[in-house]
């Protein structure tokens, strides 16, 4: 071999190197998300990645989502019409735009699992949320039995304070007034404390944020490579 070559040949290797050792660093696998709709009722399923399906009773949805991706949400939809053929329509609780494949974040009010894979030390973060209120009471199983299954199973629909109460969900404080106190904004944004009506909704819920800020009893790690079972009134 001429010098020249040995020499690119030892770079090739060295870059080959360093890919290799930042892919197994940052974590190469992805996660399989399973979405089953458990409700005596038709729920549209809607995944921010992942687009959305109308899950009947008993029914099951699964899409993959790449590693390292953060912000993703899961969440269910109610009284849902689509247009067969454009796919669009409304929901009465958690439309995204009007689109059955979501292709972000949808409306208040709606009980979100939240996640964020590979985010820290190759570990995934995940979580229930009740800042944006209640639609469907949800449960989350991650396939690595070390990691904690966590559920809002209860439904608050059912004792939610009238001020709050739409059909069929119970907004948050924070989505119903708007205020820097309720949404942890502006003079509240590092000196947020639970308020009567985050109190309502861990009270309801102990394992689901009830506020922004709500993080030392909500926030779940699980090692990076999981999977996720997602179950509506499950
Ligand atoms: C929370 O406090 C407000 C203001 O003091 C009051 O109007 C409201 O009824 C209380 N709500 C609950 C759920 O306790």
């Amino acid at each position: 071999m001429g010098r020249r070559t040995c020499a690119a040949s030892l770079w090739i290797t060295a870059i080959l190197t360093l890919l290799a050792v930042n892919v197994y660093v940052q974590g190469i696998e992805g996660a399989t998300m399973t979405v089953k709709n458990q409700c005596s009722y038709t729920v549209w399923a809607a995944g921010s990645p992942g687009g959305g399906k109308q899950l009947g009773q008993g029914e099951t949805w699964s899409f993959d989502v790449p590693a390292g991706t953060t912000g993703g949400r899961i969440w269910g939809r109610t009284g849902c019409s689509f247009d067969a053929g454009s796919g669009t329509g409304s929901c009465t609780t958690g439309d995204c735009g009007g689109l059955l494949n979501c292709q972000g974040y949808g409306s208040v009010p709606a009980t979100l699992f939240e996640y964020g894979l590979n985010k820290y030390q190759n570990l995934d973060f995940y979580d229930i949320s009740l800042v944006d209120g209640f639609n469907i009471p949800l449960s989350v199983t991650p396939s690595d039995s070390s990691c904690k299954v966590i559920g809002c199973t209860t439904d608050i629909n059912a004792v939610c304070p009238a001020e709050l109460k739409v059909t069929d969900g119970c907004k948050s404080a924070c989505a119903e007034f708007n205020t820097p106190q309720y949404c942890c904004t502006g003079d509240y944004l590092n000196n947020c404390s639970p308020t009567n009506y985050s109190q309502f909704f861990k009270g309801q819920c102990p394992q689901a944020y009830s506020y922004a800020k709500d993080d030392a009893t909500s926030t779940f790690t699980c090692p990076g490579g999981a999977n996720y079972n997602v179950v509506f009134c499950g």
